[in-house]
């Protein structure tokens, strides 16, 4: 009995021991882990290169915190815990502004793993795939964005006479992002010739970001391995009959953290050329980190480029993409832009699209010949909005002179989105040589209509419905402008490829909510 209750106390007393070894274990493993401090995440894009994300973390006990961020050391606010060399982390979201419940462009964001011979090895989810990242020390030197370097002084640079009617084309971003390979852009040059949308004047075939590979000794850029030889490609997409777009940044990194052309404007300006580029994208991206968000600053980051592009002695279509700020529409015709987007990223969803599209009749005017207005690049056929959705999206794109830049995967159309993509009628009123301006003729409730005059006297009238539901709606005959007033006209609807009655005073239509009655109306000669 004595020797039982012995037995169990020296049991108990063991227990205890191995509990207090235990316990001091991890408080060992934590008070040995010191996370505090700068580190770089770098996680593999699977084409060779790594997208490098840096994290500013605080220790305290078994407690995180700290901030994640690019090369804009603002950043945002993470906590979490080391525990046992198990490390959890996660973004704190930042507070929302009045009226909205999510801070614009917040994406959570949740990391876990361990930490070991002082390397986290980290997991995180990202749309549904577990991304698997290194992170190592680093200094706070190397977390910070470079110094600004010097932007010549403003000029007006010649207009490069190229696309003197809205250029049109298929740019890889809105379908494939950072997927977009060299076999994808020659089959999608192959089916710009077989779908007929070539010889419809869509000939642009432009690589968005995620080709670069980073730079050689010499600091030429260079391809990742997802575009193997740039020259074959573009002289593969020369034999088409089409034209190469491609894409940079005035930053050292590009929206999707590859290399920019931050201090090699020449340089590469002059790669671009020797590949047979015809066509360049310059994205603001991390330049915004080094250099204030100013007309002046944006014009000189712009006019670098576009001095450099000039040098290179090649045509080269130049599109500024730095969201409309500071009105590029004022100022990017000086820096030898042909266009210029003038808003944020189009989403494949009817208020985005809504929202840009509307948005951009104030600034109508400002389209002239080579020099357009860019509301981004088009979503049709890519399935978020319905065919009625689109045509408005088709249409209004068409009545504003914008870019006509397919974003879907022209391989593979559905009979809806060929006939909105290859609509002739309504391409010739984007490719109207005149450009004029769309403005308003009348607006109730949700529905507007737009018209804008054509080189040939015409005039081209959109019935929008932004509402919900379907709405009966129109305009007079007799309220219709320019040198319309008075005359016996005809009409054509351009959806619906026919002619249309001009009778009685007032036209109306049953225009389907988001949808579009569109015509075009001229003088009975
Ligand atoms: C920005 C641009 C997009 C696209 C991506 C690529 O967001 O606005 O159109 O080019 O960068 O990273």
């Amino acid at each position: 009995m004595e020797q039982a209750k012995l037995r169990r106390s020296g049991l108990k007393s063991k227990g205890f021991l191995l509990g207090c070894l235990f316990l001091g274990a991890i408080s060992y493993a934590s008070a040995q882990s010191d996370l505090n401090g700068y580190w770089d995440l770098r996680v593999p894009n699977g084409d060779g290169t790594f997208r490098d994300t840096y994290l500013e973390l605080h220790q305290s006990g078994e407690t995180l915190t700290g901030k994640m961020f690019g090369r804009n050391p603002a950043g945002i606010a993470l906590e979490g815990t080391i525990k046992d060399g198990a490390v959890r982390f996660a973004t704190v979201p930042p507070p929302a502004p009045a009226g909205s419940s999510v801070p614009p462009g917040y994406r959570p964001m949740a990391y876990s793993g361990t930490y070991q011979d002082g390397k986290l090895q980290l997991d995180t989810p990202v749309r549904g795939q577990t991304v698997k990242g290194v992170a190592e020390r680093t200094t706070k030197e190397a977390t910070m964005p470079p110094a600004p370097l010097p932007l010549p002084a403003l000029r007006d640079l010649p207009d490069n006479q190229l696309v003197r009617t809205p250029p049109m084309g298929w740019n890889s971003w809105n379908k494939f992002a950072g997927k977009i390979t060299d076999a994808d852009v020659r089959t999608m040059a192959d089916a710009m010739v077989s779908s007929g949308m070539s010889k419809l004047g869509y000939v642009y075939i432009n690589i968005d970001d995620t080709w670069e590979g980073g730079r050689d000794s010499a600091g030429n850029m260079i391809t990742n391995k997802k575009f193997p030889d740039m020259k074959a490609l573009s002289d593969y997409v020369h034999s088409k009959g089409l034209k190469l777009g491609i894409y940079s940044s005035p930053g050292p990194k590009t929206c999707a953290g590859y290399e920019g052309s931050f201090g090699h404007e020449v340089q590469d300006a002059k790669l671009f050329a020797e590949w047979g580029i015809d066509y360049l994208k310059y994205d603001l991206c991390s330049a915004r980190n080094i250099y204030s968000s100013t007309e002046a600053n944006h014009r000189g980051l712009y006019q670098k480029m576009g001095e450099a592009l000039e040098a290179s002695g090649r045509p080269i279509v130049y599109s500024l993409c730095q969201y409309g700020e500071n009105d590029p529409w004022k100022w990017g015709s000086k820096v030898s832009g042909n266009l210029w987007r003038t808003t944020g990223d189009i989403r494949d969803s009817w208020e985005s699209m809504d929202k840009i599209g509307f948005g951009q009749l104030e600034i109508s005017s400002y389209t002239r010949p080579g020099r357009w207005n860019d509301p981004d690049m088009l979503e049709i056929g890519n399935g978020g909005m319905n065919g009625d959705e689109y045509r408005t999206h088709m249409s209004l794109w068409s009545l504003l002179s914008a870019p006509l830049i397919a974003g879907n995967d022209i391989r593979d159309m559905s009979d809806e989105t060929k006939s909105i993509l290859l609509n002739q009628e309504v391409i010739a009123i984007d490719q109207d040589r005149a450009a004029k301006p769309v403005q308003t003729l009348s607006k109730q409730d949700k529905v507007e209509v737009l018209w804008r005059s054509m080189d040939d006297g015409s005039v081209v009238v959109g019935i929008f419905n932004r509402g919900g539901n379907p709405a009966d709606a129109g305009f007079d005959w007799s309220s219709l402008p320019a040198g319309l007033a008075g005359k016996k006209l005809q009409a054509r609807d351009l959806w619906k490829h026919s002619a249309v009655a001009v009778s009685g005073g007032k036209y109306t239509a049953n225009v389907p909510a988001h949808g579009v009655a569109l015509l075009r109306i001229s003088a009975v000669r």
